[in-house]
């Protein structure tokens, strides 16, 4: 049975500007062990998608329908009770920013104890402690036995993301959640990171979704990448192709636009003109035609028809082009 199964996820904020469409039609299924980046600029619908896997966002004025199989069984028709049990042991989260994610004013010890303890309630203290010295140590802080009993400002950034990683695997989760993990830290510490994540999964067996912003970071550790823009996946493929064979005129933007970790490549980096649309007042057609420079080509189909996501060589995209076209996209075949 596929670990986690989204189908057709559509979440809608009411707000009093209007309704924010924030997640549309999105799905996708996770493996065991995988690895899978959603990737898109800010405000596209990435952490509205992942907060959603745990229900960290019902309550407000909401809206949120489709299915979220998690073993087959739906997280968005779970009871309250159910839903708790899941969080943090089946699926567990990291946040971007690891000091909304720790008490200051308990020692890290006592919190990965208890976060421990929640999923073990016959856990005794003597477990706990244990079990906070091993997750320490597991996740490369250095003197556990002196920093166990340490406050979370007694700690660097990212020493106190490790320690926000140790807790989110304390019980062993099938999938990992890492929403922008490495945002808040400087280059070298957010290479550590990623390496640290990508060998907490290999040793724990966990599925991992990770969130970013930046092209960048996903060729380290994923397999596969799915770019969302205005709430929709507007292409999902294999990390390689995303890069070598970007079939999506927005993907081929953000690549153009990012970096190149492959410092061979000495292109000039072009911003994609524009700037993200409105979920309140979304484009028609395709979100991306106002700043598409392929929309023209097509006869006005871009303004009028929204792209569905279709096989696309060995990927998958939500464009209008003919796959010739797509597959071409990073020759200038324009
Ligand atoms: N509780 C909320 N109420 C209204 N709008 C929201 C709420 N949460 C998120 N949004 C909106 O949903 C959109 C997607 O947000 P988000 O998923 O956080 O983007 P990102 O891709 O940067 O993680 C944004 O326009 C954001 O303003
Ligand atoms: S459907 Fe049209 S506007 Fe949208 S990405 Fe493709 S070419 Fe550009
Ligand atoms: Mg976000």
């Amino acid at each position: 049975m596929t670990l986690l199964s989204v189908r057709d996820l559509n979440v809608t904020f009411g707000t009093p500007e209007g309704d924010v469409r924030a997640v549309q039609g999105v799905s996708f299924d996770i493996e065991p062990g995988e690895t899978v980046a959603i990737v898109g600029e800010s405000g596209s619908g990435k952490s509205v998608t992942a907060n959603s896997l745990l229900r960290l966002n019902f309550g407000a004025d909401v809206r949120i329908s489709g299915e979220i199989l998690l073993e087959g069984r739906d997280v968005l028709t779970m009871t309250e009770d159910e839903v708790r049990s899941v969080r943090g042991s089946d699926m567990a989260m990291i946040f971007q920013d690891p000091l909304t994610a720790l008490n200051p004013f308990y020692t890290v010890g006592r919190q990965i104890g208890e976060a421990y303890a929640i999923h073990h309630p016959g856990a005794t203290k003597k477990e706990l402690r244990e079990i906070a010295l091993n997750s320490l140590e597991k996740v490369g802080i250095p003197e556990p036995l002196k920093r166990v009993d340490q406050y979370p400002h007694e700690f660097s950034g990212g020493m106190r993301q490790r320690i926000v990683i140790a807790m989110a695997l304390v019980n062993n989760p099938k999938i990992l959640i890492a929403d922008e993990p490495t945002t808040a830290l400087d280059v070298t510490v957010q290479a550590q990171i990623l390496e640290l994540i990508a060998e907490m999964q290999a040793q724990h067996g966990s599925a991992v979704i990770l969130i970013t912003h930046d092209l960048g970071v996903v060729a380290e550790i994923t397999e596969r990448v799915m770019v969302m823009y205005a709430g929709r996946v507007v292409e999902s493929a294999s990390v390689e192709n995303t890069f070598a064979v970007p079939t999506h005129p927005y993907t081929r933007g953000l690549l153009k636009s990012v970096k190149s970790l492959d410092t061979a490549r000495h292109e000039r980096l072009e911003p994609i003109p524009g700037t993200p649309p409105s979920l309140i007042k979304l484009p028609s057609g395709c979100p991306f035609h106002p700043r598409c420079a392929f929309a023209d080509s097509l006869g006005g189909r871009c303004s009028s028809e929204a792209p569905e996501l279709r096989i696309v060589g060995s990927s998958r995209s939500a464009c209008h082009l003919p796959d010739e076209r797509l597959l071409g996209l990073m020759g200038g075949a324009s």
